[in-house]
């Protein structure tokens, strides 16, 4: 069976793409599949990496081969080239390893459907919607699944500051969190405790997004669920995660150590099962299909939904493998039934 392993991306999560792709390429059978791994530049170039151990090193980077995926649905392959010559690399299944933009949001998706080639991971619709945390917000406000409350303007709106932070005084107070509406791990999210900060991060989340999601702050446990869209939806257990930072954003996440995850957490009666529930219902509300880690609140009043990833980070620290890993579901075998998703 030929697979194709996308990483990198140009995304903000470039770097947790790769980090992602070795550990997934690490744990496929490769007795059964035949591997082409193609990474992405930052700037969009698409190149062949030979091995995960280039892609640890970042040396693919330097990759004098391209290899891109044709739309062509007859062809159904990828086309390699370098040195002056190009052969077809045929395809029979994508694992898209990319998180953020232009990966995880339905235009890596697109192209594959175009190519008529099965891929892991949620579709077009999908992706994008979940990508989009002003539209995910719609979503599961009408499965009346309790979110933080919210204000939601535009770039194109920046003109009328002061109405923006006025409607966000009268329906939020402070503090809030001001996001990009499309963006992963946190990229150009800020806290704001008065006006000044509301409008300085609104325009740093206008940077990376033109839709800006303001919700208020919730204050409670951080908790976060894997979903595994086979025939029937499955949902792990459910994890904590007890952040070094006052949020866990991309820094904290990644880069301090003190940061950490439990995957089993005490949790009072009951909440484990309710957030399992929650979880599986908005995996079908979004339309997905294979896999997503769907986050939540806990706080004083109840579960909270915050947020969720079609392509979670399969790091060496992430919480997707490791929820299944505490369940019995080694990684090896999850990665396996992952790839067996793409044909359903
Ligand atoms: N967006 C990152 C990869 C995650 O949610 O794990
Ligand atoms: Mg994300």
């Amino acid at each position: 069976i030929n697979l194709a392993v996308l990483f990198g991306g140009q995304s903000s999560e470039h770097e947790v793409s790769c980090m992602s792709a070795v550990n997934i390429i690490d744990q496929i059978d490769k007795e059964r599949y035949e591997l082409l791994l193609i990474g992405i530049t930052k700037e969009g170039r698409w190149l062949r990496a030979e091995s995960a151990e280039e892609i640890r090193s970042g040396e693919w980077c330097s990759s004098r081969e391209q290899a891109v995926i044709l739309p062509d649905a007859v062809r159904k392959s990828a086309l390699v080239s370098g040195n002056g010559e190009s052969r077809e690399f045929p395809l029979d299944v994508v694992f898209p390893v990319l998180h953020g933009l232009y990966g995880e949001d339905g235009t890596v998706q697109g192209l594959l459907e175009l190519a008529g080639i099965p891929y892991v991971g949620c579709g077009v619709l999908a992706s994008a919607v979940s990508m989009d945390k002003l539209y995910t917000k719609i979503v599961v406000d009408k499965l009346g699944i309790r979110q933080a409350r919210y204000v939601g303007t535009h770039r194109r709106d920046l003109d009328k500051m002061q109405q923006i932070i006025a409607e966000v005084e009268f329906k939020l107070g402070y503090p809030v969190f001001v996001k990009p509406s499309c963006a992963g791990s946190s990229v150009g999210v800020s806290k704001a405790e008065n006006r000044e900060q509301l409008e300085r991060g609104i325009r740093l989340a206008a940077a990376e997004d033109e839709k800006i999601l303001i919700e208020e702050m919730i204050c409670g446990r951080e908790l976060e669920c894997a979903v595994l869209g086979e025939e029937k939806i499955s949902a792990s257990g459910v994890g904590e995660v007890l952040s070094a930072a006052e949020f866990y954003d991309y820094e904290a996440k990644y880069n301090n150590p003190e940061s950490r995850t439990d995957v089993s957490p005490q949790l009072p009666e009951g909440r484990e099962e309710e957030i399992r529930q929650d979880a599986m219902k908005i995996f079908q509300a979004v339309g997905g299909s294979g896999l997503a880690r769907i986050d939540f609140f806990l706080d004083k009043d109840g579960v909270v939904f915050n947020e969720l990833n079609t392509m979670p980070g399969f790091t060496a620290i992430s919480m997707y493998p490791m929820l299944w890993e505490s369940r019995g579901l080694a990684k090896k075998e999850l990665i396996e039934r992952l790839i067996r998703t793409a044909f359903h």
